[in-house]
């Protein structure tokens, strides 16, 4: 770790014990800085018990790639990666039924999986409502129908997971479930989805998503109060990207992000996103609003070529050394992870 302070609770040994930790891992931008694969890896790193997916719902895409296998998800937390990880979406999440038995049949999670009897459902209609008008044509929303689900539940008029016979066998009381896992000492990690700046309360409004996303709000999607958390991971991109409409500081044109090759494609829409570099005053800021204890930096190797697939901190150059000082400089906060590939392993873990 060198010279780097460790914040309270991140896993070491202490007299040969690990401290047991439960952990949110937020993204500090607009979202697509990785914490999918951050969650696959500490899933397995961390040998996390429970693993639950807070945020707003479909409209989320989660890319994995594991033993070069990719998994686009949208419902179903990252952890899945850990064969004994007990997987959970929260009551605070809207979920379109076929999407999520989908791909838990997909991936064969049947006997870890579990979802709240409170969440609300994506019907026909949301989907249908989010495909045009103020929500397609100026918003750019996902047309996932996680929007309009959310003002239905606002409007006290949505269906629930426990109305859905084909969730019956799923449907668990979520909140209870981590709490006693919590409580047990059992390492626990709360996913949270979308960024910081699509917040519904603290992005960019009306260019944003229709729930908050911060770290606050994840735990409240799946029921943990404030006191039981240890670690807020703030995931931020070596680069800035944003899909939809809503002001991008910094913003560079399609052409120029392609040759920068900060030219990505959305997993859910397929839309390519809108790009900008780094952006220190959103980072200081999302620390603030997410109470973040540490730093995951993600696609450093987009940036600096020379350190893809590296998992040691000692194999990077002088200029990505550099770059990390000066956001552990101006953050205030350890960098505890680097992404230096989009493999599950592809990461530098500094706490070790
Ligand atoms: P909605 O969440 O589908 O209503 O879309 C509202 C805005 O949030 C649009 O600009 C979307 O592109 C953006 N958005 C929603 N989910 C995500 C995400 O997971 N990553 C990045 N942008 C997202
Ligand atoms: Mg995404």
């Amino acid at each position: 770790m060198g010279n780097l302070k460790l914040s309270k609770g991140v896993k070491k040994p202490f007299h040969g014990v690990f401290c047991l930790v439960c952990t949110v891992v937020v993204d500090g931008f607009f979202g697509d800085g990785g914490k999918g694969k951050l969650v696959s890896y500490l899933s397995v790193a961390d040998e996390i018990a429970v693993c639950a997916r807070g945020g707003v719902g479909p409209n989320a895409g989660h890319t994995v790639v594991d033993d070069g296998v990719t998994f686009k998800l949208r419902m179903v937390p990252c952890g899945f990666v850990n064969h004994s990880t007990r997987l959970l979406i929260g009551p605070g999440v809207v979920v379109n039924p076929e999407v999520v038995i989908k791909e838990v049949k997909e991936l064969g999670i049947e006997d870890r999986f579990g979802i709240d009897p409170q969440c609300a459902i994506i019907e026909a209609k949301h989907i249908e409502a989010d495909g045009k008008g103020h929500l397609k044509e100026i918003i750019g929303t996902t047309g996932t129908g996680t929007g309009p689900c959310n003002a239905d539940r606002a409007l006290r008029v949505a269906k629930m997971a426990k109305e859905i016979p084909e969730l019956e066998e799923f449907l668990t009381d979520v909140s209870t479930e981590i709490n006693e896992a919590i409580d047990s000492g059992a390492n626990v990690l709360l996913e949270g989805t979308q960024g910081t700046y699509i917040s519904l309360y603290h992005g960019t409004y009306p260019f944003v998503t229709s729930n908050d996303v911060c770290a606050s709000a994840i735990c409240s999607d799946v029921g943990v109060g404030p006191t039981k958390i240890d670690e807020v991971i703030l995931v931020l991109k070596a680069y800035v990207t944003r899909v939809g409409a809503g002001f991008l500081a910094g913003e560079i044109s399609f052409e120029e992000a392609r040759n920068r090759g900060w030219d990505e494609y959305g997993t859910v829409t397929g839309r390519q996103r809108r790009a900008a570099p780094f952006n220190f005053e959103l980072a200081r800021r999302a620390v603030m609003l997410n109470g973040a204890t540490q730093i995951a930096l993600t696609k450093l190797d987009i940036s600096y070529p020379e350190c893809k697939g590296a998992s040691d901190y000692d194999a990077l150059n002088e200029e990505a050394v550099s770059f990390v000082e000066k956001v552990e400089k101006e953050l205030g906060l350890p960098v505890t992870f680097i992404g230096t590939g989009p493999g599950v392993r592809e990461i530098i873990d500094r706490r070790t």
